[in-house]
């Protein structure tokens, strides 16, 4: 028998669910070593099996973090999405996302799962506002964010290597007011 499907935050491309180290280790284990995706986030080291299976081990242990696997009719799980840092006092958290499977980029399942997690953050956690940032070379993350209505803040000048070039960072946040308006629109399009 198929087992039931979890859904814990639904979009209209996508739903966002919990990780389950069993049936997505390999899937993340691919991309988290795929230089193509790698280029645009922290990691550059190689991952082992045994390090990816680590990292779902603790992700229950991470209290102040959540991630979400992203998962598209028909595919499954193309990527995640997560909430880091998340300060109770001050009402903040930070941003990341990953779709590892890069023939679902530019398709707008990011954009989706972006509004349905800040809809999450504003509307349930009752947070007053996400931070994020991008490498500069990076326009689909820069248009990712800045289409749910982030603003720009600041540059670190220079701060990170890439491709055998230092690049800058693209410091954004987003409050509520602002993303209302971007969310509102989303609601309204096809
Ligand atoms: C960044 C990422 C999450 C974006 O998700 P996506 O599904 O590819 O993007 P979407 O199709 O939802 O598009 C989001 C916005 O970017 C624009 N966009 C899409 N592809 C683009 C491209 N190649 N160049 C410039 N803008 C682009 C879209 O038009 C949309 O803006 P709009 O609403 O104003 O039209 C995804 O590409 C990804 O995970 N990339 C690899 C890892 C990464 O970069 N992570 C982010 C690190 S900060």
């Amino acid at each position: 028998m198929e087992k039931e499907k979890v859904v814990f935050l639904r979009g209209k491309k996508t739903i966002l669910r919990p990780l389950n180290k069993e049936t997505d280790l390999n899937f993340c284990w691919q991309w988290i070593n795929d230089q193509d995706v790698i280029q645009y986030i922290s990691l550059y080291l190689p991952v082992s099996i045994q390090d990816q299976a680590e990292w779902f081990d603790n992700l229950i242990k991470r209290k102040q973090d959540i991630v979400l696997g992203i998962e598209i009719p028909d595919k499954g799980l193309i990527g995640t999405i997560s909430l880091h840092k998340i300060d109770w006092k001050d009402r903040t958290t930070e941003h990341g996302v990953v779709i590892g499977a890069k023939d679902c980029w530019s398709k707008g399942y990011g954009k989706d799962a972006h509004m349905t997690l800040l809809n999450y953050v504003f509307n349930t956690l009752n947070l007053r506002k996400i931070n994020s940032s991008f490498i500069s070379f990076n326009r689909r993350s820069r248009n990712y964010h800045l289409t749910c209505g982030y603003k720009i803040e600041g540059r670190r000048r220079k701060q990170v290597y890439r491709n055998g070039k230092y690049w800058d960072i693209v410091i954004v946040g987003l409050f509520r007011k602002e993303w209302i308006t971007a969310w509102k629109k989303y609601q309204r399009e096809e």
